[in-house]
């Protein structure tokens, strides 16, 4: 697979990643992670922890893997893919998998997955993994979004009568599901969870799925 090291790109092994991880506790993969502030910044304080940071866009991961090489992090990565196309090198990695303010066609298989999201999702988990979702997109906020994708109006009902279900019936327990208020977006430590604390008020969920 693809890995961006500050504005190079290098290829990764499985097998070589597997040597990475070998010092490691547990493995955080952040998907949709756009400029990779999220694992960057939690890569900072928790030295247990290798992160990856996956996107389709090399050019915004460039932005945080700058840092991160400049800083000599060695438990981070950041590579190029997506849901559509993940590298297979991701399969069993994951304790943990974060998909946070996702949007284009992450957003759309998050809100209406279909079987070859629920793959991918559980293919990258080990078992009993963990899955974070934090999301929310209003028609006025996004009009061009929510219409090219054919999105749903988003409400609480709308999460639990439609999306849980279709995550429980693919294996994913629903262990948590709230709402997050603006000030608690900073504390995301993403690009766009702090972009989004400043902005217009709008409701974001938080899902916490467990994979069985
Ligand atoms: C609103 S940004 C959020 C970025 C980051 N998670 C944050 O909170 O700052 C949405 C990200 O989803 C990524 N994305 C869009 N479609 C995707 C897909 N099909 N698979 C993976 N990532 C995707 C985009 O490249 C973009 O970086």
């Amino acid at each position: 697979m693809i890995i961006v090291k500050g504005n190079k790109t290098e290829e990764l092994s499985r097998g070589k990643l597997e040597e990475l991880l070998n010092n490691y506790e547990r493995v955080v993969l952040d998907l949709g992670t756009g400029d990779g502030r999220f694992v960057y910044e939690h890569a900072l304080r928790e030295h247990p922890t290798f992160f990856i940071g996956v996107d389709p866009s090399q050019k915004q991961l460039e932005v945080y893997s700058k840092k991160a090489v400049r800083k000599k992090m060695e438990n981070l990565i950041y590579v190029v893919g997506s849901i559509e196309v993940l590298p297979q090198e991701l399969f069993k990695i994951a304790d943990l998998l974060y998909i946070v303010f996702p949007w284009g066609t992450l957003l759309k298989s998050t809100v209406d997955p279909d079987e070859k999201t629920f793959y991918i999702l559980s293919n990258i988990l080990k078992p009993q993994g963990t899955l974070e979702i934090i999301f929310g997109y209003t028609s006025e906020a996004e009009p061009s979004e929510t219409v090219r994708l054919e999105l749903p109006e988003i409400s609480e009902e709308l999460i639990s009568g439609s999306v849980v279900p279709k995550f429980e019936n693919a294996g994913f327990k629903m262990e948590k599901l709230e709402r997050l208020e603006k000030l608690q977006l900073k504390d995301i430590r993403s690009t766009w969870g702090k972009r989004l604390s400043f902005g217009q008020d709008r409701v974001i969920y938080r899902i916490l799925f467990k994979r069985e």
